[in-house]
């Protein structure tokens, strides 16, 4: 039962930290794993309260947000619980009108295309218009025997949003904007930047003890280009974060050819997909802690083909301290909560010392 609760090997009640000591690179006794969107349609239960209220309306309602934030920790034995939001939560606050389209993702009513756009986004203050946030995190904190996560988008990733008013492909209006108006791109990453530190300071101040900034869309920007346009701002968020000596993750999906540049900035975890291997990563001299990178498809694969990939991405892993067991991208609507629940089994058993 204890598996369960991700508490392997300790009492009932104990605090299991696997997580948070593996982002430090610390010893652990066995390898910590959470799956990123591992709250969501998968879960007949999220399906069930998703009747009753919309999105917002769960994000809205401490109780029941922090149960949807739970279930996932009960069923799979995951040894963290994330938040459950949206890196959207933040954006409503400064003036954006978005709608959570179902199987389509957030659409943006006032997307952004000037300076007067930019300049229109009021600053944030979270604790007036996130009151809710604050609430979650801190009946969570009383709740839960894993580290909550806290977490927050990317300025590239949201404005991809802003700008072109929902999800994308190619992401060809926010890059034309980024190469045709750098003066207001900058102004749009600042403000967003500031969005991203308060909000995040906001949930560490509420109790988050991890925080993930979610780049999803930034793989799309070549390296030179993220040099340029992308990683001052990242600079800047991550350095704002490190003061409280909460650990810090960067996900984004792929962005192998951004690994160089995102290893010289003041991140603990880095958090990749599969179109690189961990020991393709540790041969680039990267010795931040790693966290992925099961391709989120393998979930539909027969149990051998999938244990055998697990065990190969754990081989890897567990080279050296710092590594978090993770997919390469979120949960999907299709996955099984039993293909999951024997995975976490699986990588907590295959890894105990
Ligand atoms: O990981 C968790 O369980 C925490 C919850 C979480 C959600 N969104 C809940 C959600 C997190 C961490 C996110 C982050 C997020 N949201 C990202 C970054 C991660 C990623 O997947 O790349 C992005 C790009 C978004 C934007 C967004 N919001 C998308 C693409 C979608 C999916 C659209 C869909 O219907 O599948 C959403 C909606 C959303 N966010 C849902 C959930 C559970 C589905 C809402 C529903 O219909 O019930």
């Amino acid at each position: 039962m204890n598996s369960r609760k991700g508490v392997h090997d300790l009492g009932q009640n104990a605090f299991n930290d696997t997580f948070l000591k593996a982002c430090r690179k610390e010893a652990v006794p066995y390898t910590p794993v959470w799956y990123m969107r591992q709250a969501g349609r998968y879960q007949p239960e999220y399906r069930e309260i998703r009747k009753k209220y919309s999105f917002f309306e769960i994000n809205e309602n401490p109780e029941v947000c922090a149960e949807v934030t739970r279930l996932p920790v009960e069923q799979l034995g995951v040894d963290a619980a994330i938040l459950f939001a949206d890196i959207m939560t933040p954006l409503q606050p400064i003036g954006v009108e978005v709608d959570m389209v179902s199987g389509k993702g957030p659409m943006i009513r006032n997307p952004i295309r000037s300076l007067a756009d930019v300049e229109r986004l009021h600053s944030i203050h979270p604790e007036q218009s996130l009151p809710f946030i604050g609430e979650t995190i801190q009946l969570l904190r009383e709740q839960l025997s894993v580290p909550l996560i806290g977490f927050a988008g990317a300025p590239f990733t949201l404005s991809s949003y802003l700008i072109e008013g929902g999800p994308s492909k190619d992401y060809h209006k926010t890059k034309g904007f980024m190469y045709a108006r750098p003066k207001e791109w900058q102004a749009l990453m600042d403000k967003l930047a500031d969005v991203t530190v308060e909000y995040l300071l906001y949930q560490i101040r509420s109790g988050a003890q991890a925080v993930q900034v979610f780049d999803s869309w930034v793989g799309s920007v070549g390296a030179e280009d993220y040099e340029q346009y992308i990683a001052p701002t990242m600079t800047k968020i991550f350095t704002a974060l490190k003061q409280t000596g909460i650990p810090t993750i960067y996900f984004g999906s792929g962005t192998a050819h951004l690994l160089n540049i995102w290893n010289g900035l003041p991140v603990d975890v880095l958090s990749i997909d599969w179109r690189i291997s961990i020991d393709e990563v540790r041969a680039l001299g990267i010795e931040k802690s790693v966290q992925g990178n099961l391709d989120p498809s393998m979930l539909l694969a027969p149990w051998e083909l999938l244990k055998n990939k697990v065990t190969a991405i754990l081989d890897q892993g567990c080279k050296q301290p710092g590594y978090i067991f993770n997919l390469g991208h979120g949960v999907f609507p299709e996955a099984s909560v039993e293909t999951l629940q024997r995975l976490t089994q699986f990588i907590h058993d295959y890894t105990k010392k």
